[in-house]
């Protein structure tokens, strides 16, 4: 199988895995359910999850406790970018080739609609506990879950739209910049791969994670390159929102040579840490060189 074909059965395994864990839309709050998920079911690139179980299997793991997580981690995501699209944030109408959610259910529902994801991933993430077969799976399961916790929050994930949020048209300088990188983007792709491992067994998580830093960035930098040179239709989300809101980039601060190089550099370095890693790689390295140059 070349890589395209190889992405393609990852991409569909994850999503049967997460469709495995949506919720059912049935009972009273059947609404909030459904705006739950309406994005979920969208598609996207599914590339956290894909991340986890990759991560996972080339760490040894076999069996299924990683499947809660790949569903897990792919509901938070999608929790931030319901959230990232709301009016008081990036005020957005368009994701994933749909109206965003708060287009469709209304701005309550959408915001109680990512709360809920939020809450409903770490209920998902529990499931692993009810597959472990023994307690050293308990064990791997305790621990993926306290990644997973730290790098969504406030020194993670939500640190970093904080600070993206709080600086919308100001100034920023480079440090900051790289902090609020890190943070929003990084840390997910971080506890993607480092949950995976994790759950493999593995123990010195220090190269996964800087791996994930590094990729995170590239991922990142990639983004703001595509706000600007993208294709609406491609992307499924509108291009010039950055310039909407008068954000700082890396684009507008470096200039998109220097930032399309700093994505070739990070990935360059990811690519070095990566050959420290056991298992077969081909799939991730691949993957990773995909993304440097991703339309979408
Ligand atoms: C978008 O993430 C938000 C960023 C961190 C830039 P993705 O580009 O992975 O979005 P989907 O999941 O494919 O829709
Ligand atoms: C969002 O960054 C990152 C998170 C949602 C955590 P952006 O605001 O650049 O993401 P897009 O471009 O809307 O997908
Ligand atoms: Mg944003
Ligand atoms: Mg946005
Ligand atoms: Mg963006």
């Amino acid at each position: 199988m070349n890589f395209k074909e190889e992405l393609k059965e990852r991409t569909r395994n994850a999503e049967d895995v997460i469709r495995k864990y949506l919720p059912k839309e049935e009972g009273f709050s059947v609404n909030l359910i459904k705006a739950m998920n309406y994005s979920m079911e969208a598609g996207g690139k599914r590339l956290r999850p894909v991340l986890l179980g990759e991560m996972y299997k080339i760490c040894g793991g076999t069996g299924n406790l990683a499947e809660p997580f790949m569903a897990g981690i792919e509901m938070i995501h999608t929790h931030s970018l319901i959230h990232d699209d709301l009016p008081a944030i990036d005020n957005d109408q368009y994701r994933r080739g749909k109206k965003t959610t708060h287009v469709v259910f209304g701005e309550s529902a959408a915001i109680l609609a990512g709360d809920a994801l939020l809450n409903y991933a770490y209920e998902t993430a529990f499931k692993s506990f009810s597959l472990a077969e023994n307690e050293g799976e308990m064990r791997k399961t305790a621990r993926a879950l306290e990644i997973l916790g730290r790098k969504t929050g406030i020194h993670g994930m939500l640190g970093g739209q904080g600070a993206d949020v709080e600086n919308d048209g100001k100034p920023l300088t480079r440090e900051m910049l790289d902090y609020i990188y890190v943070n929003k983007t990084s840390a997910l792709i971080e506890a993607s791969l480092m949950a995976g491992a994790a759950l493999a067994g593995m123990e010195d998580l220090t190269d996964v994670e800087a791996i994930g830093r590094k990729i995170g960035l590239a991922f990142q930098i990639q983004d703001d390159i595509l706000d600007v040179t993208g294709n609406e239709q491609e992307l499924g989300k509108p291009v010039g929102s950055d310039e909407k809101n008068h954000k700082t980039t890396y684009a507008t601060l470096e200039g998109m040579e220097k930032a399309g190089q700093e994505v070739q550099r990070l990935t360059e370095e990811a690519l070095e840490l990566l050959t420290q890693l056991p298992g077969d790689k081909t799939f991730l390295r691949e993957l990773f060189l995909f993304l440097c140059t991703r339309r979408k």
